[in-house]
């Protein structure tokens, strides 16, 4: 039998495939395991795709994106995230996760040190791993998910080449602090390694407002956003990164050789989610809706013994399990199996995290997310 790559034979399928391939076979099943948002993308980016592609977008494109989409992301960025950005510091891209794992490709490799902070997505680890990083994954504070910027000092020596945030955070909602932020760009410059930074669910956010490490210098820095989450088009593949011309220019070829372009009738439709103001409105009200959510699934698990700290982003609900004596996949299995309600396990996010699960609100509009919770109550109570 052919053996797999070396990078490869390392990587198992995380627990969250594991759970959904248990939860296919369940009658009634609530689904608080995915990440993907309920709701249709808005109508004028649909729209735009079908103009697009009556209009003849059907070709590849310049690599790095076409013209107008980049001007028009460089001065979001400008105006929303307070980075200096410019048009040539723009690649757009298939998804946050291409992004990433083209930055990966390009300037990771055998031996090199990459810092995770955790909890995290666990494809950050699965890609480092596959191009042959040494993974340290440092806990973030217990309580509140901030970030332990003592031990990430401590651990950053002449071998780091990267260290992946991502901000707000899957699964805590946590937005680092600013001045947090700030020390963390400052060590990437004096200690010459990338921060790779995941800002998917920037506009989800509640009480407080989105904070960008670039904001604090572009140097070093690799901020990665996309469509998927804020204007519900997961499934439309498509992202964007911004970092100085020369760190772009670096990651282009490889780019290039996995992908060529986004496709082109996606880019001008992007280009309307960008500029449109319907559009930002449908972000602003369905990040309402997610307050709400957030609101009410955080008083119930915390009512019925899941303790749980109130996300500031995004739309998931990281809860503490460890009082049952379950790992988080036993745990996972048991709700699955008693309550039919999917989560994730804590696990999946980071070794120092099997004391907890994910639920997510994306795909659960209130009635279903009130009727898991008392299905919760109801099995919990019985332990
Ligand atoms: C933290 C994080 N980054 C990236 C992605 C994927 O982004 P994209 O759809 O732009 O590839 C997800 C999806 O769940 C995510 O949670």
């Amino acid at each position: 039998m052919v053996k797999v790559a070396s990078g490869v034979s390392k990587i198992k399928l995380s627990g969250i495939e594991e759970m959904n391939e248990l939860a296919k076979k369940v009658d009634g099943l609530i689904n608080m395991g995915q990440g993907k948002p309920v709701f249709k993308t808005p109508p004028p980016i649909i729209n735009a795709a079908k103009r697009a592609l009556d209009e003849g977008h059907t070709k590849y494109t310049l690599s790095r994106g076409i013209e107008e989409l980049r001007v028009a992301l460089s001065n979001k960025m400008q105006n929303y995230n307070k980075i200096d950005a410019t048009p040539e510091e723009i690649l757009v891209t298939v998804g946050v996760s291409e992004g990433i794992s083209a930055s990966l490709l390009t300037y990771v490799e055998r031996g090199d040190k990459v810092i995770i902070p955790t909890p995290s997505h666990p494809f950050f680890r699965i890609m480092s791993e596959f191009v042959g990083a040494d993974v340290v994954e440092v806990p973030c504070r217990e309580g509140d998910f901030a970030l332990d910027l003592e031990a990430i000092e401590d651990l950053v020596d002449e071998n780091t080449k990267a260290m992946l945030i991502n901000v707000p955070n899957n699964p805590t909602g946590k937005i680092y602090e600013g001045r947090q932020l700030k020390r963390l760009q400052n060590m990437a410059v004096n200690q010459d390694f990338l921060v790779i930074s995941d800002e998917i669910y920037e506009y989800i956010v509640f009480e407080k407002q989105h904070e960008s490490i670039a904001k604090y210098g572009k140097d070093n820095v690799i901020t990665l956003s996309g469509f998927s989450k804020a204007y519900s088009m997961t499934g439309w593949r498509i992202g964007y990164m911004h970092a100085t011309e020369d760190i772009i220019n670096n990651i282009l070829p490889i780019h290039n050789s996995l992908v060529v372009s986004a496709p082109d009738f996606i880019q001008v439709a992007a280009l309307k989610a960008v500029e449109d103001t319907t559009s930002m409105n449908f972000v602003k009200a369905t990040t309402e809706e997610y307050k709400n959510r957030r609101d009410f699934v955080l008083r119930r698990l915390n009512e019925i013994g899941l303790p749980s700290n109130l996300p500031e982003g995004a739309y998931y609900a990281f809860s503490d399990v460890s009082s049952y004596r379950m790992d988080s996949l036993g745990f996972a299995k048991f709700l699955l199996k008693v309550a039919k309600v999917l989560c994730v396990p804590g696990i999946s996010f980071g070794k120092d995290w099997d004391g907890y699960v994910r639920f997510s609100f994306a795909d659960v509009p209130k009635s279903a997310l009130s009727e898991a919770m008392d299905r919760l109550e109801k099995e919990l109570g019985r332990m």
